[in-house]
């Protein structure tokens, strides 16, 4: 007994106070602390806390650690099971050990055979150099082990401290990534290489900082302030998501009525079709509470993804951003939104989606990087996905976007537009320079040519920039007064509730990567 007290205490040490301190003073938790900070109080369960390597070379064998620098286990998050494991920097700065990854496939095997969560605290300095190809197979098992999982247990990474080299590639084969400002970084290869390979000089932060992963690359999902607010947000996305792809998500207690009206959202399109407005403020308007998680909100912004409830219904939020690029639809955009809608797919969560999209956005720069592939994603994943999906077309829904933002024929449910709505194969005037084309040729200044498309715009716009065309032929269910959205899509929710749809057996699709 005193011998267990005592190993244990040791093993609690990590790679010792000094170190411990040192992580401190970077601003950062022990991988114990932050594990005590993630799960209810008194719920973890460690396993292979005694745990150590079994390398002699590089005299490693005079360097040994209880738990070997990663603490592994399982816990509840407000009352659910998760299964988790932590890199301990203070040992060998967390680097990943052959003995290491063994623990971490462990919990990985168990987290699916209960179907429970998985997440990953990491904090390292990559492969334990001393062990050679011993780590680098470790890695590889991981990894194995994220693809199976995927779509089977929601699988989310926070990034604590450093993550570089083929670390990388375990957390971005997980669904969320969550870094903390400041404190963490990953990256492929680092500044020294970078300097080396290509002579360009660039920091840490530059390079795999939280500011340019969700800015830039779109890397991460969530930034925490600190390491508590990134755990938050950990305890917060979880409250949305299933156990796993067998399980429907929770229904969360509502005090909001499903039947509230908000009669801003009557007025809340502007006048003037050219004139944005924040689709913010109408998820806000009508989620529970107000309540809306946003996924990778500095990337892409043209596109907003995020989850909501919806009378207690768990539901993913897809809405074009009008006040950003127009809300044209572009390959970050659709690369975020496919990926969104695809995850919400495999763990049974409904999508809805807002739709206010000018089309595609134009340019070399799009054609020359693939906007034909990309923009495919979306539509694959739209088209794919069996769910509960309902659609509000709020303005316009033009030319190739009208489709692919869950349209009637891309198995929508539940299809509404606003009055506003304005759907056709594109804005009154490039239509009428198209239609038009030569009678304006014949026009010999801009002034005239500017008043023949006025002119002829509102004949067409009479025609197409409105919703009856397309309620005329079904692909509208209905048209519905702005102010009664929330009460119409929570009943849509619950009427679809029991919806059931599948695709043809398949060993899997050959979405457009
Ligand atoms: C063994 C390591 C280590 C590693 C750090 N340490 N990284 N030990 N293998 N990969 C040890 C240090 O020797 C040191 O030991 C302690 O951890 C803390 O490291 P410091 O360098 O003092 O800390 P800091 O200044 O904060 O810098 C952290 C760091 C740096 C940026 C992570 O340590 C670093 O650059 N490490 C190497 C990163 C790297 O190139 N890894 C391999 C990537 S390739 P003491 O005893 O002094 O406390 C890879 C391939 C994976 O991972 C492939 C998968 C497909």
């Amino acid at each position: 007994m005193k011998r267990l007290i005592a190993e244990r205490e040791k093993a609690r040490l990590g790679g010792g106070e000094k170190r411990i301190e040192a992580q401190h003073n970077k601003g950062k938790f022990t991988a114990r602390e932050r594990i005590d900070m993630l799960l209810d109080e008194g719920s973890f369960e460690e396993y292979d806390m005694f745990v150590t390597h079994r390398t002699t070379d590089f005299d490693l064998d005079k360097e040994q650690y209880l738990s070997d620098g990663v603490i592994t286990g399982h816990g509840t998050i407000d009352g659910r099971t998760v299964y988790i494991f932590s890199q301990d920097f203070t040992v060998l700065g967390g680097s990943l050990s052959e003995t290491n990854a063994l623990k971490i496939c462990k919990i990985m095997d168990q987290s699916m055979k209960v179907g429970a969560p998985l997440i990953g605290i990491n904090d390292s300095g990559g492969a334990r150099i001393q062990e050679g190809v011993r780590s680098l197979a470790g890695y590889a098992s991981i990894f194995q082990r994220n693809i199976m999982a995927s779509g089977v247990i929601p699988q989310i990474s926070a990034i604590f401290g450093p993550c570089a080299g083929g670390a990388v590639y375990s957390p971005a084969l997980t669904d969320f990534i969550v870094m903390t400002d400041k404190t963490s970084c990953m990256f492929v290869t680092g500044p020294k290489v970078v300097k080396t390979v290509t002579g360009e000089t660039i920091s840490d932060e530059d390079l795999g900082g939280a500011s340019m992963h969700s800015t830039k690359s779109g890397v991460t999902h969530f930034v925490g302030a600190d390491e508590k607010e990134s755990i938050l947000l950990i305890r917060k996305l979880l409250s949305y998501l299933p156990q796993n792809n067998l399980e429907e998500p929770p229904l969360s207690v509502c005090d909001d009525p499903p039947d509230r009206i908000d009669e801003n959202l009557n007025t809340i399109i502007p006048e003037k079709p050219s004139i944005p407005y924040d689709v913010k403020d109408i998820i806000h308007s009508i989620a529970d509470n107000g309540e809306f998680l946003e996924v990778q909100r500095q990337y892409a912004r043209n596109i907003v993804i995020g989850f909501v409830t919806f009378n207690g219904i768990s539901t993913g939020i897809v809405a074009n951003q009008p006040n950003y690029l127009a809300g044209c639809l572009d390959i970050n955009a659709s690369r975020k939104s496919a990926r969104f809608v695809r995850f919400c797919d495999a763990f049974n969560i409904p999508i809805v989606t807002l739709v206010d999209v000018p089309g595609f956005l134009p340019g070399s720069a799009q054609e020359f990087d693939g906007i034909i592939t990309n923009g495919a994603k979306l539509i694959f994943a739209y088209g794919e996905a069996t769910v509960p999906k309902i659609t509000v077309i709020l303005r316009k829904a033009y030319g190739g976007a009208y489709c692919v933002m869950s349209s009637k024929q891309l198995r929508g449910d539940v299809n509404y537009a606003w009055p506003t709505a304005e759907i056709a194969v594109m804005g009154p005037k490039g239509a009428i320079e198209v239609l038009y084309n030569r009678e304006l040729k014949t026009l010999s200044n801009e002034e005239e040519r500017a008043r023949f498309v006025a002119e002829n715009a509102s004949e067409y716009r009479e025609k197409f920039s409105n919703p009856y065309e397309a309620a005329k032929y079904g692909y509208i269910d209905d048209i519905i007064e702005p102010r009664n959205t929330r009460f119409r899509i929570i009943r849509a929710l619950q009427t679809l509730s029991t919806k059931k749809d599948s695709n043809p057996p398949k060993k899997h699709s050959t979405l457009p990567l």
